[in-house]
């Protein structure tokens, strides 16, 4: 389905937040493919990863992500911030839509899941240096598979949803009626 929006990104941007915002405004179905893998398992990440090891999990996402590519509904889709390491997925994400890249700093993304239980790639010691390792294997990919890139530091997420807007409008998106940010009441 090409006329669905799919966000792109690492942990912590607020792919999931943004996305159910957007998805809501747009009136589209709001779809989340690590909830879709916790569905279709019936466990949580950690215990994928903990019985599969990280390449059962990308298995896992890989199937996910073939599967929703093949809807022909159209969807606001957030990803896994690894997503876009497999070249499958990065086609598919491409075939499906506008794929934004939901980008924060890794200083930006310490603030904001330096205490979550819920990834396992965010557990153990020195964080600092594990995001960084992240971002320096994975923008790359963020950026080639983006059409574009809205940067998040400091911005709340009614905020970052009115840039989206504002991007999808110059781009002639139709948008349902509404104000241009969502009803959050930013200035
Ligand atoms: C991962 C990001 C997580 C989840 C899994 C692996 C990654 O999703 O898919 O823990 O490799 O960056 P979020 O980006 O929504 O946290």
């Amino acid at each position: 389905m090409t006329g669905s929006i799919i966000l792109i990104g690492p942990m912590g941007s607020g792919k999931s937040t943004i996305g159910r915002l957007l998805a809501a405004r747009l009136r589209l179905r709001y779809v989340d493919s690590d909830a879709l893998i916790v569905h279709h398992t019936g466990v949580d990440i950690p215990t994928i990863f903990e019985i599969e090891g990280e390449s059962g999990f990308r298995e896992r996402e890989r199937k996910v992500i073939a599967d929703l590519a093949t809807w022909s509904e159209p969807m606001v889709l957030a990803t896994g911030g690894g997503a876009i390491l497999d070249p499958a997925n990065r086609h598919h994400l491409r075939q499906m839509g506008q794929v934004i890249h939901l980008d924060v700093s890794v200083d930006e993304q310490l603030r904001r899941i330096r205490h979550d239980r819920n990834r396992p790639l965010l557990q153990g010691t020195d964080l600092d240096s594990r995001l960084k390792t992240l971002a320096e294997q994975r923008n790359t990919l963020y950026r080639e598979t983006a059409h574009w890139r809205v940067v998040g530091d400091g911005l709340r997420s009614d905020q970052v949803l009115r840039r989206i807007l504002r991007h999808l409008q110059q781009r002639a998106w139709h948008l349902p009626a509404g104000d241009s940010g969502g009803q959050t009441g930013a200035k």
